[in-house]
């Protein structure tokens, strides 16, 4: 089973295009529940977007608490869009408390949907397209290694520089200062068309009467909101202002 979660498309696309390939169901994490493991699983894929050099805290909530099979080998896929640290080691050393056996963990480098940062912003059409012709060419290579069933070990990450720094020191102080959804609000230009509503994995965002997006508290700054807006109106604080989008496309293009 592979399980995936995204807020902006690219893991939910590296998520399609490996079940496609090894024939494994796929399950959107948000809506997994543990009596969906049945016998015949064995195998879970775990798919989802790095943040500041770690696994997401929503992500990390379900692999602490879904029940899953015990001897069912595990792997990790994970997006990012240049490095991630030692995320894999956080999602081995977290799967490993509960005794899971964990196989092989890649990272697959796709279109950057961060922007929060000074100096942070989507990439160049160019760039994000030479990073999707990639990264479908990569899966399969990693969907031919996972459908083998080996059980042999792999570790097949860009793990960047400084990788104890980032993953050790700024991934905690990010998950603990700079994940908030307060700074989240419409500009002028919102049309109340919806989008931020639907594309949400968390279901955090509803219209209020006036039809403009109102953000809740279980927010996992994935940022799908703010890129899917067509208007560009959902803004965070002013630190939104200037700074590009990009959402995935439906699929990879011809072969998918
Ligand atoms: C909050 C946040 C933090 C991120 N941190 C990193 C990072 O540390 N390293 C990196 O390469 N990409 C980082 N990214 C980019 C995403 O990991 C990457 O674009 C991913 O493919 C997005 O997946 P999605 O489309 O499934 O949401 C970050 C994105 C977000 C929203």
């Amino acid at each position: 089973m592979i399980l995936w979660f995204s807020g902006n498309g690219n893991s939910r696309l590296a998520a399609e295009r490996l079940g496609k390939l090894t024939g494994d169901s796929i399950v959107e994490l948000t809506v997994a529940r543990s009596d969906m493991f049945t016998a015949e699983c064995k195998r879970i894929v775990w798919v989802f977007p790095i943040y500041s050099w770690g696994v997401p805290p929503i992500v990390l909530a379900f692999m602490r608490h879904l029940d899953f099979p015990a001897g069912v080998c595990h792997h990790m896929v994970c997006t990012c869009g240049d490095d991630i640290g030692y995320a894999d080691r956080q999602w081995r050393a977290e799967l490993g408390k509960r005794g899971a056996k964990c196989i092989s963990a890649f990272s697959v480098t796709m279109p950057n949907t961060y922007v929060l940062l000074p100096g942070m912003d989507t990439d160049s059409r160019d760039v994000a397209g030479g990073k999707l012709a990639a990264a479908a060419d990569r899966l399969k290579d990693i969907a031919a290694y996972i459908a083998g069933g080996t059980e042999e070990p792999v570790t097949d990450v860009v793990r960047g520089v400084c990788p104890w720094i980032k993953s050790r020191v700024i991934y905690p102080f990010f998950v603990k200062h700079m994940m908030s959804p307060k700074p989240f609000h419409p500009e002028d230009s919102c049309i109340s068309c919806g989008r931020c509503v639907s594309v949400c994995p968390m279901n955090n965002i509803r219209l209020d009467d006036r039809g403009r997006p109102v953000w809740g508290d279980r927010c996992a700054l994935c940022l799908g909101c703010y890129n899917v807006c067509p208007t560009h109106a959902v803004a965070y604080g002013r630190r939104t202002v200037g700074k590009h989008q990009y959402h995935a496309p439906e699929s990879f293009g011809a072969d998918d």
